[in-house]
């Protein structure tokens, strides 16, 4: 274990923490309410698409990968409020960097919330971007 934590990758098991931990640790504005169900289907669909760091047992940070084999997108990273700046985030991302780089993909993007100070410090601390003339357009489906 390095600096108190491990990378690893997300179970169905984390489903039901991986929510409360997002409650206290991820950017929630503008989204719908998560479900368990709905990390367990990612992980039906991509059993390598979730990422954790984990110090003894207890999840501190997130990242969720989505590879479509056109482009590769990162959402949910989060990182527990004590555990911030201890570069758990950077750990978390430089993973997914490599895991994309041995799919092959050279493109990677991030979804971050107009106005989210600390992921746009983080992002632009990474290396990554602002693309100011596209917009993502979306529908929820019911
Ligand atoms: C954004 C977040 C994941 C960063 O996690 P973290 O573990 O504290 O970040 P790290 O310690 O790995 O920081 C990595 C680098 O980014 C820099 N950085 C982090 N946050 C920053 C900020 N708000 N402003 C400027 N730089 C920042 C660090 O200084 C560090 O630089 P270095 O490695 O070159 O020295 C964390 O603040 C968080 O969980 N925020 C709430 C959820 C959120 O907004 N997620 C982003 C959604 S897009």
């Amino acid at each position: 274990m390095e600096a108190g934590y491990l990378l690893r990758t997300g179970t169905p098991d984390d489903a039901e923490s991986l929510v409360s931990f997002w409650i206290d640790a991820a950017e929630n504005q503008g989204r719908p309410a998560d479900r368990p169900d709905d990390i367990r289907q990612l992980l039906e669909r991509d059993p390598e698409a979730l990422f954790i760091a984990d110090a003894d047992g207890e999840i501190v940070g997130s990242l969720i990968v989505g590879w479509d084999g056109w482009r590769f997108h990162l959402y949910r990273l989060a990182v527990r409020p004590d555990w911030r700046g201890r570069r758990v985030g950077r750990a978390l991302v430089e993973e997914a960097e490599r895991y994309c780089m041995r799919l092959g993909s050279r493109r990677i993007d991030a979804m971050v919330l107009e106005g989210n100070e600390l992921g746009v410090g983080f992002w632009e601390a990474l290396g990554y971007t602002l693309q100011p003339d596209w917009r993502r357009w979306v529908r929820t489906l019911t």
